[in-house]
């Protein structure tokens, strides 16, 4: 029984069932997700206010220097995902390699493994401007009660449970998958609640917002210089408005509510682009699949590639269904 005013906890516990392991783990799953996402939510909104911000020192996997928050949301998520007994195994964009949990005890019985990307849009706290955190959820392939090994991680993209990301924007949402539709559930800062705002997400069918870091025109192969070009042309509901706020959690977010396509491609720069495989593209490509959006890497389905390290990247297009189609179709034009 569906109610106004549903909470995430009143939601996560009525579809269960629905659920198609319903064995309830997952339900904690999220509660752990639900509760970090708060803790993360206190110290994001006070960055400005307390002398946190600043580069912690550290250089993670990609030899980006890393923000404190990153750092601070990094243990957080791990910290809270680990002390409820429910995953076996997390793998971070922060950390060089993944993290078994209860490795050494051949009774546990977790089954999930967790990828996260703890700060997304890390860039953006400095200048007051919204961040996300991304998850997503895969059960193990090896046997329970074993350590994980890589293989664990390495599933593709379609093997997902569950995705989902927080945005920690004007308001904080969280906002996720099961494989049955996307939710997106509002806090409520005052009573520390999340309720059920946006039931049923879905991508518009007609998008007109175009989300790519045009600094990189130069380098952007052909196909992609062309459906830029496209955007912009003087035709039928174009040009399109360009909208980039180099958080791909935000940019997601405002182009599945009013319809619109983000890029990240290769480049002359970068041969694979810039955005990882497991802890951004994938869940981003669930999330737009059950949305009725699409994802791409410009040839193929994200949720098909077949993942064969931790942190590799790949382009990545991704929206409504229409838009990825049209600047699929330039790529393979310009091949
Ligand atoms: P992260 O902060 O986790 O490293 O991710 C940043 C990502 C993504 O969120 C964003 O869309 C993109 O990098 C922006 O990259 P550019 O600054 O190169 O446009
Ligand atoms: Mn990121
Ligand atoms: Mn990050």
């Amino acid at each position: 029984m569906s109610q106004k005013n549903q909470t995430l906890g009143e939601f996560i516990i009525e579809h269960q069932s629905s659920f198609k392991y319903s064995s309830g783990e997952l339900s904690r799953l999220i509660n752990s997700i639900r509760l970090a996402a708060k803790v993360v939510n206190y110290e994001v909104n006070k960055a400005g206010l307390v002398d946190i911000l600043g580069a912690a020192g550290d250089t993670n996997i990609q030899g980006e220097s890393q923000q404190k928050l990153d750092v601070y949301a990094n243990e957080k998520f791990i910290q809270m995902l680990t002390n409820r007994n429910i995953v076996c195994g997390i793998a971070s964009e922060e950390e060089d390699d993944f993290i078994a949990i209860n490795s050494n005890d051949k009774n546990h019985q977790n089954k999930y493994v967790v990828l996260i990307d703890p700060l997304d849009g890390s860039s953006n706290i400095d200048v007051n401007v919204s961040v996300g955190t991304i998850f997503s959820v895969y059960r193990r392939v090896t046997e329970v009660g074993t350590p994980v090994t890589l293989d664990d991680f390495l599933q593709k993209g379609s093997e997902q449970v569950a995705a989902g990301y927080i945005i920690y924007g004007t308001s904080t949402m969280l906002v996720y998958t099961t494989g049955d539709g996307v939710n997106g559930f509002t806090l409520n800062p005052a009573i520390g609640t999340f309720y059920l705002s946006h039931p049923k997400m879905q991508f518009p069918k007609v998008g007109t917002i175009y989300s790519v870091n045009e600094g990189n025109y130069i380098h952007f192969p052909q196909g992609i210089k062309d459906y830029i070009k496209y955007c912009q042309m003087e035709e039928g509901d174009r040009p399109y408005t360009s909208r980039y706020i180099g958080s791909l959690v935000s940019d997601f977010h405002r182009n599945m509510i009013k319809g619109g396509i983000y890029l990240y491609p290769k480049s002359s720069k970068t041969s694979a682009g810039k955005l990882r495989l497991l802890y951004e593209c994938n869940p981003m490509a669930f999330l737009a699949e059950e949305a009725n959006g699409k994802a791409s890497d410009g040839a193929q389905r994200i949720l098909d590639i077949q993942p064969s390290e931790l942190h590799q990247r790949v382009p990545f297009i991704c929206g409504s269904t229409n838009m990825v189609n049209d600047a699929e179709a330039f790529i393979k034009a310009a091949q």
